[in-house]
């Protein structure tokens, strides 16, 4: 493949849609949300006001803060049939039940048809508030342990955590995890977010245009990267020497394999996730009293920006956060659908307001046309 032809494939630099929620420039590293930069958001702002922000395109007044709360909290519990066919469901991947729950959550939401632009966005709070508790409820169930009922007076992530653990988070790590939930919330046309517009170009129901979305967020080129990241330092293992890190790397390289949670599509530069999640894996290290894969972390950062010139993406230190945060691998990427949730639903409404079918055409390759048909008794 040329390198042309490459970047046509992966439809690099395309300009797919016009869209007025999402703020990038790779080139100098930006991010962010209807005009907010990122840095500001995840220093100041809350996941549930980084929801109303990607629905509204503003930031809610205290009041339209309340009243989200409000409507998030009354959705939050899952109808009991759900419950049911969760803890019917074989012990599968967190992302393969986040896919077959959601599109069964769609089954018992009497408004599923409605295309009203309201009924829509209830849909959104609803799939919001939904998707946390499918994630946190299924990473119980697969530990062997009941359903949690989420708490009515937490916030969105402290509930997670809450429904995920059984104990009430302390405030170090319902805000660490608040942050993450808000810098996981929207990325543009990244895959799955197209995906999902793609579907609901179509004029489809939100939740298949959502169960779409998610799909295609299960793949290791996308959110599955921050579970891979995880497998892979887990089996350096926590008390490997520098030279056995070192080496593993130089290996993976040498054998052109990716290594994950580096690299992008867009940055040229560092991505601003990245930032704020490695600050946050060396503090929660620090407090756990264990900075082991904060530290291999660095030093495989270190190694991969000598060797490839790539820069950490969101999805590498967001892996020894969540594992410091004892949060289960196999919700790691379950955990991005949690946060991109309202950056999936944001793009979805905007796509129903102005919709056109999406539609591309390709070049075709093959045999010539037009080729004889050959009768099946002569072939
Ligand atoms: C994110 C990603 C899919 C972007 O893909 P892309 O824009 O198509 O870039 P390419 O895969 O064509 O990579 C360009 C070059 O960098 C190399 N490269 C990219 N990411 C790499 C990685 N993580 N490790 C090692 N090399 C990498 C490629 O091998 C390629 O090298 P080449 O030109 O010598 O063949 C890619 O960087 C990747 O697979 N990263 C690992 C998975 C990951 O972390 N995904 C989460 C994204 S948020």
């Amino acid at each position: 493949m040329t390198t042309v032809e490459k970047a046509k494939e992966g439809l690099e630099d395309v300009v797919a849609t016009a869209s007025a929620i999402c703020y990038l420039d790779g080139d100098r590293g930006v991010l962010a949300y209807c005009g907010y930069d990122i840095h500001d958001l995840a220093r100041s702002a809350t996941f549930e006001e980084v929801c109303y922000l990607l629905w509204h395109r503003r930031l809610p007044t205290r009041a339209e803060l309340g009243d989200l709360q409000s409507q998030l909290a009354s959705a939050r519990r899952l109808p009991e049939p759900i419950l049911r066919l969760m803890r019917s469901l074989p012990p599968v991947d967190g992302m393969d039940a986040l896919r077959t729950v959601t599109s069964a959550l769609g089954l018992y939401d009497a408004e599923v048809n409605d295309a009203s632009p309201a009924a829509q966005y209830r849909k959104a709070i609803r799939l919001t508030a939904q998707v946390s508790t499918v994630v946190a409820t299924w990473g119980r169930l697969k530990a062997g342990g009941g359903a949690i009922a989420p708490d009515p007076v937490m916030g969105h992530a402290a509930n997670f955590l809450y429904m995920l653990t059984g104990e009430r988070p302390n405030a170090t790590a319902t805000r660490a995890f608040d942050v993450a939930l808000t810098l996981h919330a929207d990325h543009e046309l990244n895959a799955s977010t197209f995906a999902g517009r793609v579907a609901a170009a179509t004029l489809t129901d939100i939740y298949s245009a959502v169960v779409a979305a998610i799909g295609t967020l299960k793949g290791p080129l996308h959110g599955g990267a921050n579970a891979e990241v995880m497998k892979m330092l887990l089996d350096l293992g926590q008390t490997a020497s520098a030279d056995r890190v070192e080496q593993t790397i130089q290996g993976k390289l040498a054998r052109k394999e990716k290594i994950p949670g580096f690299g992008h599509r867009v940055y040229r530069t560092e991505d601003p996730r990245a930032t704020h999640l490695r600050q946050m894996s060396r503090d929660l290290g620090k407090r756990a009293g264990n900075t082991a894969w904060f530290d291999m972390s660095e030093r495989i950062e270190a190694l991969v920006k000598t060797e490839k010139k790539l820069n950490p993406n969101v999805d590498f230190y967001s892996a020894s956060t969540y594992y410091t945060l004892g949060i289960p691998i196999d919700l790691y990427t379950p955990i991005f659908a949690v946060s991109r949730i309202s950056g999936w639903t944001a793009h979805i409404l905007e796509q129903y307001a102005n919709n056109r079918l999406i539609r591309p055409r390709a070049d075709y390759t093959g045999p010539a046309y037009p080729q004889r048909l050959v009768p099946l008794d002569q072939r």
